[in-house]
């Protein structure tokens, strides 16, 4: 087994590689909340790399409940600019699907003074998010009648799949964690009833789009948080999700509060166990669940991703920085003639890396979607300023906040 081999998956759909480009959040909207030009630039550059599977950063349910000022909504009113996306980004017969997501408490100031969670615990990250409301019993409901709708719409438009985003402590995860949901009805408490929103949702998810259109869920192997959601119920979770026929399931790690998924670790090469950040977990779900397993963060080298596919860790290989650090990451990386190299970017101000992180990467989206090659030297500093500044315009050209 090598990453060049094709996988077919539950639903029936094959993916032709195990490369798979994880998601990343674009922030390309500008006001309207739709698709634009840049999307189909930077999904057709992607298309072409070769990759086995594209993610799209977080598609939106719903304006006013953003994870970035310049992200997009699946709405049937974009159904033109989703259309023309799904083209390019499939332009070359290899899959992309959306991811989609609510972001709850994860909702910036700069987006909505009063978001909504599970419950009303408020995210502590530098005073950029206010103290969210918990959701109604009817407003559960309407969400999850909302991915349904929006997966279908996507599928629609002529993307090949979906991902439920039910990590990284976006709304599914404030569910999932006892640190979050401190619901007393059947939506919280027991690990059952904190699941049962991200069932529910894997359920009208597969109504909407039929028993052939690819289904994933990037779940949390663990918050990283005293008294959070942790890896003894993350398995529990997953075998439900493969008994109702999840198609991919890709572990990630940590919350805005604790970034694990983006700062786990100096990204080099290196022995099989330090060089992926959730490796060890996903050796314990292999041995749970036989659910098709990508894995993601930290992988880097051609080495790592066929000695692990050999010794049947992983089905699926995520991969996503790479590729921001080149302009034909996948290209190259399939054609052996590339490992990425080791790259950090830290301000040493400890509540401002990750937001130093995404700024530097951002402006590298920013760039390829204008058909500009990437340019690394950004300083964190920079990078840092770079997105707060990004989300802060955004959020005042939204006309929905
Ligand atoms: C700029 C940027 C944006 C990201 N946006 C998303 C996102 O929209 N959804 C998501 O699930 N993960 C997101 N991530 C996390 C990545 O999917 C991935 O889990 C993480 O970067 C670790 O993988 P890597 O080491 O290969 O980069 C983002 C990461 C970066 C760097």
């Amino acid at each position: 087994m090598d990453i060049y081999q094709p996988i077919k998956l539950p639903c029936g759909a094959v993916l032709k590689n195990r490369l798979a480009k994880a998601a990343m959040t674009e922030r390309f909207s500008n006001g309207d909340l739709k698709p634009n030009q840049k999307h189909n630039i930077l999904y057709e550059k992607w298309a072409q790399g070769g990759s086995g599977l594209l993610i799209t950063g977080n598609v939106m349910l719903q304006a006013g409940h953003l994870e970035s000022a310049g992200n997009v909504v699946a709405d049937n009113d974009n159904i033109t600019e989703f259309q023309r996306w799904a083209k390019s980004a499939t332009s070359t017969g290899h899959h992309c699907w959306v991811q989609l997501s609510h972001s709850g408490r994860q909702t910036s100031i700069f987006n909505n003074l009063r978001p909504v969670s599970a419950s009303n615990i408020k995210l502590k990250k530098l005073g950029f998010f206010a103290k969210p409301r918990p959701l109604k019993e009817e407003e559960i409901l309407m969400l999850i009648d909302r991915f349904a709708d929006s997966a279908k719409l996507c599928k629609e438009a002529g993307f090949t799949g979906v991902q439920i985003h039910a990590a990284h402590g976006y709304l599914v995860s404030q569910f999932l964690s006892p640190n979050t949901n401190k619901r007393t009805d059947d939506w919280g408490g027991t690990l059952e009833h904190r699941t049962r929103f991200l069932l529910e949702i894997i359920k009208a998810t597969r109504q909407a789009v039929g028993p052939e259109f690819p289904i994933s869920v990037k779940l949390n192997s663990s918050d990283f948080q005293k008294g959070g959601f942790n890896e003894e119920e993350s398995l529990w979770v997953i075998k439900k999700l493969e008994a109702l026929g999840v198609d991919l399931l890709e572990v990630s790690g940590g919350t805005y509060e604790n970034a694990e998924f983006l700062l786990a670790g100096n990204v080099r090469q290196s022995t099989l166990k330090r060089e992926a950040y959730f490796l060890d977990f996903a050796q314990k779900v292999r041995k749970e669940s036989s659910i098709p397993l990508m894995v993601t963060g930290g992988i880097r080298s051609m080495e790592f991703c066929n000695q692990a596919l050999k010794d049947d860790l992983l089905d699926v290989i995520g991969m996503a920085r790479p590729y921001l650090l080149y302009d034909d990451f996948a290209t190259r990386f399939l054609a052996r003639e590339l490992t990425p190299e080791a790259f950090t970017i830290r301000t040493g101000v400890k509540a401002l890396e990750d937001m130093a992180e995404a700024g530097f990467y951002n402006l590298q989206l920013d760039r390829l979607g204008q058909n500009l090659p990437v340019r690394l030297d950004y300083s964190a500093a920079r990078s840092a300023l770079h997105l707060i500044k990004h989300e802060f315009v955004k959020a005042m050209a939204n006309k929905f906040s």
